[in-house]
């Protein structure tokens, strides 16, 4: 029997991550945040000094751009960059944007497809992204995208900022929310869409253990499990 992938794309804040990360760990499959990766190189634009909006600048940096995942058996993914476990790094509000900005390079995309379509050859994946179903893995076994209402997201964040202690009117999050979708949806390299085949998850009015078992029924329905 040949390997599986499930794709799971989606847009911020439905909650991908974390129930990618589970139902992975629920299928013995390998977990892959493709994000991180964008993160990464853009962390790595930061550090060297480029602008990540720059074009020219970013993809002359990408052969020096060492760029490593590994992944612990509890579904952990730890990232590399030149050798440098820069995993907690990625996460800094400076690089969410510099992610943002090189990953709508066209030559980042190509560059970092075959890294990711390697895992898939090499394991049964869970894969999180954008265009996972679309571009990445256009035949994968599952496609699922998962998404919630833009208030519901909202909703989300607005709650995890305030445990966080960064708390920000609930209007701004949700225009925050809006104009990313905005961003995401209509950016001419790889923009957010459904595949045609991929079963959609909506969370909006269901909790996280709830979402999870949504998203989990669906996955063993399209696996034949
Ligand atoms: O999911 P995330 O926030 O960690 O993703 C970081 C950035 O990378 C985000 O701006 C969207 C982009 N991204 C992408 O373009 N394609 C993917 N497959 C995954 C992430």
């Amino acid at each position: 029997m040949g390997l599986n992938s499930v794709a799971i794309d989606g847009p911020s804040g439905a909650g991908k991550s974390t129930l990618a990360r589970r139902a992975a760990q629920a299928l013995g499959y390998l977990y892959v945040d493709t994000g991180a990766i964008y993160r990464a190189l853009g962390l790595f634009a930061l550090e060297r000094g480029a602008d990540p909006a720059d074009e020219a600048a970013v993809e002359a940096l990408l052969p020096q751009a060492e760029i490593r995942m590994e992944h612990g058996g509890d579904g952990t993914q730890r990232m590399y960059l030149c050798g440098e476990d820069v995993t907690e790094a990625i996460r800094r509000p400076e690089v969410s944007r510099a992610a943002s900005l090189v990953s709508a390079i066209p030559a980042v995309r190509a560059y970092l497809l075959e890294m990711q379509r390697d895992l898939a050859r090499r394991h049964d994946v869970v894969m999180d992204g954008r265009d996972i179903g679309t571009v990445v893995l256009p035949q994968a076994t599952v496609k699922i995208f998962l998404t919630a209402s833009p208030e519901a997201r909202a909703r989300r964040r607005y709650k995890e900022l305030e445990e966080r202690g960064l708390s920000q009117p609930y209007e701004k999050v949700l225009s925050d929310i809006v104009e990313r979708d905005r961003k995401d949806t209509t950016r001419e390299t790889a923009p957010l869409r459904q595949a045609e085949d991929a079963a959609v998850v909506d969370t909006t009015s269901l909790d996280l253990e709830e979402s999870f078992q949504a998203l989990l029924e669906r996955i063993k329905g399209g696996l034949g499990r």
